[in-house]
C-alpha cells in the first residue's frame, strides 16, 4: 500500500485590476450575461465568458426552470454553445461570475462538479488547456490552467 500525493496550484489575484486585459473584457461579458441569467427560484445568477482561439467569445447565464432538475448552470450552457456553434475552434479561457440575491458574494464561486466533468470533455477533445477564471461578485478571483486542476483522477474516454 501506499499513499499518492496530487497537487492543484493555482493562481491568485486580488482584484480585476490585477489581470491581463483580455481577461478583464471576458469579465466584462460574463457580468453582462449574468444580468441575463434566468434565476427565479435560486435567485442566484452566474455569468459565463468563453474565449476561443479566434477571438470568437460565447457567453452565457444559468436558466432555471419550475421543474428544478431541467434547469442549467452557465458553465454548461456556454461550454455546449461553444461546441454546437463553434466545435473546430479550440476553447482558450472560460471566465465565471456569480451573484446571490443574500449576500455580497466575495469568494471566487467555482463550477459545480457536472459543470467540472463538461469542460473537462472539451479540454481533452481539443489536447489543450483551458485556463478557467472564476469569482463571485467582488473580490478576489482564482485562476487554474487547467480544468484537469479542478477535477483529479476524473471519468473520461479511456474507460471505455
Ligand atoms: N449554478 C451555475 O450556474 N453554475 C454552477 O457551477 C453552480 C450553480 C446555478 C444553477 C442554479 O440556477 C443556481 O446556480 C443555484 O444553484
Amino acid at each position: 500500500m501506499k499513499e499518492i500525493n496530487l497537487t492543484s496550484t493555482f493562481t491568485v489575484f486580488e482584484n480585476l485590476t490585477e489581470l491581463p486585459k483580455d481577461v478583464v473584457d471576458l469579465f466584462k461579458k460574463a457580468v453582462l450575461a449574468r444580468n441575463n441569467a434566468y434565476a427565479p427560484y435560486s435567485k442566484f445568477q452566474v455569468g459565463v465568458a468563453i474565449l476561443l482561439e479566434d477571438g470568437t467569445i460565447v457567453s452565457a447565464s444559468n436558466q432555471e426552470n419550475a421543474a428544478y432538475p431541467s434547469g442549467m448552470c452557465a458553465e454548461r450552457v456556454a461550454i455546449w454553445n461553444a461546441g454546437a456553434s463553434h466545435p473546430n475552434k479550440k476553447i482558450k479561457k472560460l471566465v465565471i461570475t456569480a451573484k446571490s440575491n443574500s449576500t455580497t458574494l466575495d469568494r471566487p464561486v467555482g463550477p459545480c462538479g457536472a459543470c467540472r466533468q463538461s469542460i473537462s470533455e472539451y479540454e481533452i477533445k481539443q489536447e489543450e488547456n483551458i485556463q478557467i477564471f472564476f469569482m463571485g461578485e467582488v473580490g478576489k478571483i482564482l485562476k487554474s490552467n487547467s480544468l484537469s486542476d479542478l477535477l483529479p483522477l476524473s471519468f473520461d474516454k479511456t474507460f471505455l
